[in-house]
């Protein structure tokens, strides 16, 4: 599946952190291969299109003036519904031509990040996030990554367990036997997988034997969380699919640290070298989009999470095509 997919148009993607939005600048980004911009305008956070109705410019480059986004060209002014409430050059009493408004997208805040979904009608919610902002968690990012993987392959990637002693060994990898047991279950838009492992991390003093409950959102939100004697340690891998050629991948933590700034420095450091060595050798294929046939590669019992996670995928390319027809 490419990013550009238009079955992905349904569904909730991460675009930015939350704290990449300011109060009164616009910021710009990419998804499905289209211009997009968030923007809070009156203390609410809305997105439109990249793209002036006037002369197509990019109005990200533009201000925030009076809670109105105000084109940098010839200074239209938008509101937050995305209607020009002002064409400089007429005056304010001159009706508005009704072609001159922005489309606008559904917009969320969840586990610190902004999500867009480009269509009214999403096919499943965005994932739950009341662990992220439980107290007893203390978050962290790692990322962002800017990768040509596609953001299928960095959600199976993440599924799959049985790499772990292998491309992680300089990581966490290295106590792990790589024979996941795996318990799959899929539920229309969602699959949970269950394996036990055993954790290493810079915030453990030795590996613990754990519980590996994941969570896949279609299309490509994947939540891990381990349950290990001393906690639960969240992580949550996120992916924008920008464009064909490009994902943004951001992990979002939430470990139960009390706070200690030295155990959260290290564990961010560690993940981050995690995402490093993902990318290593995902970087290196010839095609890095997820195949929407599954006779295409080989599967094992070690692979039925991300064999599963495939079919999901097919169904979701699927109703695409029967929109079409
Ligand atoms: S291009 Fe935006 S106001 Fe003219
Ligand atoms: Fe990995």
């Amino acid at each position: 599946m490419t990013n550009t997919h238009p079955a992905l148009r349904r569904c909730w993607h991460p675009v930015a952190l939350v704290a990449d939005v300011p109060e009164g600048v616009p910021l710009g980004v990419r998804l499905l291969g289209e211009r997009w911009l968030v923007a809070r305008l009156g203390g609410r956070l809305v997105a439109m299109r990249d793209r002036c109705p006037h002369r197509m410019v990019p109005l990200s480059a533009g201000r925030i003036v009076d809670d109105e986004l105000e084109c940098p060209y010839h200074g239209y002014r938008f509101d937050a519904t995305g209607r020009t409430t002002l064409i400089p050059a007429l005056g304010p009493d001159v009706p508005i031509p009704p072609k001159a408004c922005v489309d606008t997208a559904l917009v969320a805040e969840r586990f610190g990040m902004v999500w867009l979904c480009l269509d009214d009608d999403p096919i499943d919610d965005i994932l739950d996030d009341s662990p992220f902002h439980d107290p007893i968690n203390d978050t962290f990012v790692s990322g962002p990554f800017t990768t040509k993987v596609s953001a299928g392959i960095l959600a199976d990637n993440f599924l799959d367990s049985a790499h772990f002693p292998f491309l992680h060994a300089g990581t966490f990898g290295a106590g792990d036997d790589g024979k996941p047991t795996l318990t799959v279950h899929r539920d229309g838009w969602r699959i949970t997988q269950i394996d036990q492992q055993m954790v290493d991390g810079a915030h453990l003093e030795h590996a613990e034997p754990s519980t590996a409950v994941y969570t896949v959102a279609a299309p490509f939100v994947v939540e891990l969380r381990l349950d290990r004697p001393g906690g639960s340690d969240f992580i949550w891998s996120f992916v924008c699919p920008a464009d064909d050629d490009s994902s943004v991948w951001w992990m979002v933590h939430a470990y139960p640290l009390e706070g200690d700034a030295e155990q959260i420095a290290g564990a961010q450091q560690l993940q981050t070298q995690v995402g490093v060595e993902d990318l290593w050798i995902l970087d290196q294929m010839d095609d890095p989009t997820i195949a929407l046939d599954v006779r295409a590669e080989v599967h094992t019992k070690a692979d039925l999470g991300c064999l599963e996670y495939r079919r999901m995928l097919i169904d979701l390319a699927a109703t695409a095509a029967s929109e079409a027809t």
